[in-house]
């Protein structure tokens, strides 16, 4: 890949750390030291103000504005309404003097910068020594937490050791709703109520949505407290004294809450928020604290993944899954996964297929109350699809390509409207979390409605072939998105058979299992006989264009025939190339942006031979450009299967590092948080070769020359179970719960609390 790694961060197998100050990297840093907790997020921005390039990012997931999506030209089914997540309060809001001098690391002086994330505990601290103009010297300390344990509170706490005076420090500090949406230029709040009288709290509105946040802090310090009000802003004035040598400090503690409905009744909102304020802020600092990190210590039990000689990877896989879980861990099942989680403005916070196909199997096997909220998501949501399927002139759900509030905010028309296969990405989520978490309450009340709207939706979208007499989808664009109205994209034919694979499976499941339901979901949405032998006959008509001979599943009709680009001759400054290259041009060579035939052949893996695996991978990964972050690691499980562990390597480590080294140059923007869990199943999927499309779960590990050992825990049927790989041999033990029956390199075995060792 021709790819290039930025480093200047300190590779550490817990930490991640900036050593001096990169004012250059300041952007890609903030985003690299973002804290969340599923409802807040924060950048790694500078509590006390700078003047240099920043972005003060602060989000709560769903909190979001709106605004008409003007297209140059119009047509029936674009997308007319843009939902974009804003940037919130920046409830970190602090100011600094000394002798009446503002402390702002753009112009200040100041040495022994380090900037820290403790990926173990979920903390951010940040030091380094001011030297002011009449030559005091005082060290800072920083310290960030949004609580695991209790979503809606903050904690700063600062520091001041002054090394060489005694004095005062003066302090400003308040939760600030003038914070500026960069991406539109704008503040997106109005507000509506404020306290700063012994309480201080504020309650905003957004302009559009009419969504409401409420924000209220406590500051504990000896001192006394100046309240200082300006528009959309509550915060306090008040100075410490400063002994040399000597460390004084204090603690915020901020409550957040948000209503999310439109137009709540705003006493209702203030009343709710401000008791839930008094109830948390009794809470200390150090009880949160140790609640906090037990989280943490808890979540690492269950999934921490090890590698033995490649600090680099460990360090980077720890940084994803870390992300994951402070991404989303399945409190609420009306907030989803953005592709750039609560991390930057850009992907606007919306949720994309990228949550059922690539991120669903980290939370399956770590959480699964986590993958069951995410699909309810989509559940409750589906009036929205319902609505955008008859914009579309079909039946059943049409799922958005985009979207916060279950509505399309794609306007793009080519990916909102074409991308058909987002669809099908739901009855697969279904189908794999039914496989592995065995739900079947899930499933039948909400999961096989969710299968027939999608099968109503992918039988009307469809049309019969002229010359092959199959059926097919004309018109669409697949995962691979340099390829735009294509037909018979193999991939989104291929995924339609499944979902009305197992929708016809499930429909006769439950028709013995539980006939009152099935009944009453039959009868509420009217589904027909005719209607299921409709689905059956699509489904076994459905073309897909392989070929006995080469063994090759051809992208799109026409695929074969497109212009050969060498993919590996693009110099890396043309990348993206959607920023260096003319639009047209990205379409019309068959170079790709991502996995496409190659995807469904994973995610399908045991009905395919090996052969067939590795014709299509040996043809396709060449043409491959990994413009999209989802790609390298698909690509590194695949080539595990196929032995060609260097190149999974290479592949794994772009992944892993994707971020931490700046590979795309866009880290600036935010996480590629949803390629974090991407990354997270090249370690399993592909180095452990795990596969979770049969009846059992299958091993076959393999071990990077490079690496002494490596292990990773999952979370099956309640149980779990470690994997660990060294010396050419896998040892399978179950940590905690019974049995369970796995099959490694096609052996099946019963793994206990003994553990099974298997050579290779
Ligand atoms: C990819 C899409 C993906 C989106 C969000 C795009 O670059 O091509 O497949 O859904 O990013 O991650």
């Amino acid at each position: 890949m021709a790819k290039i790694a930025e480093k200047y961060l300190k590779v550490d197998p817990w930490l991640v750390v900036e050593e001096g100050f990169h004012p250059d990297r300041s952007r890609v840093s903030e985003s690299i030291f973002s804290l969340a907790n599923e409802l807040m997020g924060v950048r790694g921005y500078f509590d006390e103000g700078y003047s240099g390039d920043r972005l003060v990012g602060s989000y709560v997931n769903g909190i979001f504005d709106e605004k008409e999506i003007i297209h140059a030209a119009y047509f029936l089914g674009m997308a007319k309404r843009f939902c974009f997540m804003i940037n919130t309060v920046d409830w970190l809001y602090t100011r600094i003097f000394i002798d009446g001098e503002q402390l702002d690391l753009n112009t200040s002086e100041f040495s022994d910068f380090i900037r820290t994330l403790d990926m173990k505990k979920g903390i951010m601290t940040r030091e380094f020594v001011w030297t002011t103009n009449t030559e005091k010297k005082l060290r800072l300390i920083f310290t960030r937490m949004l609580s695991m344990n209790n979503a809606n509170m903050g904690f700063q706490k600062v520091e001041f050791i002054p090394l060489n005076f005694d004095g005062s420090v003066e302090i400003e500090s308040g939760v600030d709703f003038n914070t500026i949406h960069e991406l539109e230029n704008k503040n997106f709040f109005n507000e509506v109520k404020r306290t700063d009288d012994g309480q201080y709290a504020i309650l905003c509105k957004t302009l559009n949505s009419h969504q409401q946040l409420f924000s209220s802090f406590q500051i504990d310090a000896d001192a006394k407290l100046q309240p200082i009000s300006r528009e959309k802003f509550v915060g306090v004035k008040f100075s410490l004294p400063l002994k040399s040598g000597e460390t004084n400090s204090f603690v915020k503690t901020v409550v957040n809450y948000a209503d999310r409905e439109k137009d709540t009744d705003s006493d209702l909102v203030w009343k709710t928020a401000t008791k839930l304020a008094d109830k948390l802020f009794k809470i200390s600092f150090a009880d949160e604290y140790s609640k906090h990190i037990k989280f943490w210590t808890n979540s690492w039990d269950r999934l921490d993944i090890t590698v033995e000689g490649d600090d680099e990877n460990q360090q980077g896989v720890r940084f994803c899954i870390f992300n994951l879980v402070q991404t989303y861990h399945g409190n609420d099942p009306t907030l989803n996964v953005g592709a750039k989680g609560l991390t930057g403005e850009y992907y606007y916070g919306w949720t994309w297929w990228d949550t059922e196909t690539y991120c669903l199997p980290f939370y399956m096997f770590s959480n699964p109350q986590a993958a069951k909220s995410l699909l309810e998501y989509r559940y409750n949501t589906m009036p929205q699809a319902i609505e955008r399927a008859k914009e579309m002139q079909c039946d059943g759900t049409c799922y958005p390509m985009g979207t916060i509030d279950g509505t399309e905010s794609c306007g793009t028309w080519q990916h909102g409207n074409l991308e058909i296969h987002v669809t099908a990405a739901i009855p697969y989520g279904i189908w794999h979390y039914n496989r592995i978490c065995k739900d079947k309450d899930f499933l039948y009340n909400k999961g096989f409605e969710m299968l027939l709207q999608a099968s109503r939706y992918f039988a009307s979208r469809g049309a019969w072939g002229s010359q092959t007499g199959k059926y097919g989808y004309f018109g669409v664009m697949g995962p691979d998105e340099f390829h735009m109205m294509v037909n018979n994209n193999c991939y989104t034919n291929f995924m339609a058979k499944k979902c009305f694979d197992f929708t016809l499976e499930v429909f006769d499941e439950i028709k013995t299992a539980d006939f009152k339901k099935f009944n009453e979901v039959i009868s509420r949405l009217n589904i027909t006989d005719a209607e299921i032998s409709d689905w059956k006959k699509k489904s076994e008509n459905m073309y897909i264009s392989f070929d006995q001979d080469s063994l090759l599943f051809e992208q799109h009709d026409g695929y074969y025939n497109l212009p050969y680009l060498d993919v590996k001759a693009i110099p890396h400054t043309q990348f993206p190339v959607y920023n260096n290259w003319e639009y047209g041009k990205i379409f019309r060579t068959s170079m790709t942006k991502q996995p496409d035939v190659l995807l469904f052949l994973f995610f399908y893996s045991q009905q395919f031979s090996k052969d067939i695996l590795r014709a299509n991978y040996d043809y396709y990964e060449p043409r491959c450009s990994h413009e999209s972050s989802l790609s390298p690691s698909i690509h590194s499980i695949l080539a595990c299967d196929l032995g060609k562990v260097d190149q999974a390597l290479e592949f794994s480590q772009y992944a892993s590092r994707l971020d931490l080294d700046d590979y795309n140059r866009n880290a600036n923007q935010g996480l590629h948080i949803t390629s974090m869990a991407a990354t997270w199943m090249n370690f399993v999927y592909g180095f452990g070769g795990m596969r979770s499309d049969g009846e059992l779960l299958v091993f076959n590990p393999v071990l990077p020359q490079t690496w002494k050992s490596y292990s990773f825990k999952i979370t099956y049927l309640g149980n779990i179970l470690q994997v660990s790989v060294k010396n050419n041999s896998a040892f399978f033990r179950v940590l905690d719960g019974d049995m369970i029956k796995i099959k490694v390199f096609n052996n099946l075995y019963c793994v206990d609390k003994n553990g099974v060792t298997v050579s290779f």
